[in-house]
């Protein structure tokens, strides 16, 4: 299975993680649900009947349920956002359109270039869609040419991301064009719920497989503002009560991170099955996670492949 990249280019995203992740996933999964499912890389790189997608998130489920939507006339869509790039003055470097003085520009400002050539036209295509928020082909573009490929709103509702230096190029059509083929012949459904009442509103069956990725209380991202000791805490009582009921789930997180520890995982994870995370991505906040980050894997039940399972007493 090749892997592939979610056109929401998330914060926390999983896609560089999934080979290792999905060796321990259970091999038959009847529905996946992807609890905390964010870009939704966990779920376009896993083999599954069905999946469930959750998230917080507004914003985020909208642009899931909007590409989705898009994938079924796939062509129809691209036409679409190039109309709209067109009529904004954006670049579109995927097919060379570039403006006159691309090269000077790029000369000048080595780092800033896309930045410096589309920052007025971002602004009169972010003003546009804070004038109606309801327009998720103009949020999509905002993602795109945004800082980082991030969505941030203001205390107002207002979209209040700079421009920043990416554009609409190879990566973004590949992202669009494999999570289109994915979705066209996929049983998938989005939800945009709390962790807990979301598990709580299910019944499971044989086979059925949850995937949990919160965010992890000792890192930061802008999405951390959801997330504290208690919720970790219900979190942890939540995945305990799945396992007394013989539900299999598997859960991502970190046991320590520049200096700190996250001790009351490390403690309650003792009961089951914890593997180690080769972390070889690199955050975009923080470009030293890679070298100080024990990423893990917890699971309750034994994986086919148990081989490389954290022994303590080693
Ligand atoms: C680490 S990210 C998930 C990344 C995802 N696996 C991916 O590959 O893109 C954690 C996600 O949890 C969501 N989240 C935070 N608090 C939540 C809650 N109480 N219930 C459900 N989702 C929540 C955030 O919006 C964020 O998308």
């Amino acid at each position: 299975m090749d892997n592939v990249r979610s056109p929401l280019f998330y914060v926390g995203d999983k896609y560089k993680l999934m080979p290792q992740l999905r060796e321990l996933f259970p091999q038959n999964i009847n529905t996946f649900y992807d609890v905390f499912g964010g870009g939704g890389s966990a779920s376009l790189n896993t083999f599954a009947h069905k999946y469930v997608l959750n998230d917080l998130d507004t914003n985020v489920i909208n642009l899931h349920k909007f590409l989705a939507e898009q994938a079924q006339d796939f062509d129809g869509f691209l036409a679409h956002e190039y109309d709209l790039i067109e009529k904004f003055g954006l670049t579109r470097s995927a097919d060379g359109i570039l403006p006159a003085n691309f090269d000077e520009v790029r000369a000048e400002f080595k780092k800033t270039y896309y930045a410096k050539i589309n920052k007025e036209s971002y602004l009169k295509l972010r003003d546009e869609f804070n004038a109606d928020k309801s327009r998720i082909d103009l949020m999509y573009l905002l993602l795109v040419y945004g800082f980082n490929h991030m969505t941030r709103f203001n205390a107002k509702g207002n979209f209040n991301l700079p421009v920043g230096n990416v554009d609409w190029n190879n990566n973004v059509e590949r992202a669009l064009r494999n999570y289109a083929s994915f979705i066209q012949n996929k049983n998938i459904v989005f939800e945009n719920d709390d962790f807990a009442h979301f598990v709580d509103s299910k019944g499971y069956n044989d086979g059925d497989f949850l995937y949990f990725d919160p965010p992890y209380l000792i890192t930061f991202s802008e999405y951390n503002k959801w997330w504290n000791d208690d919720t970790e805490k219900r979190l942890y009582a939540l995945l305990d009560d799945l396992n007394n009921r013989g539900i299999k789930w598997g859960l991502s997180n970190v046991f320590t991170h520049k200096g700190k520890s996250n001790t009351i995982l490390k403690e309650w994870a003792q009961k089951y099955n914890v593997y180690p995370i080769k972390a070889n991505y690199i955050s975009r906040f923080d470009n030293t996670i890679k070298a100080d980050t024990a990423e893990v894997y917890v699971t309750n039940f034994e994986p086919q492949n148990d081989e490389w399972l954290i022994d303590e007493s080693r």
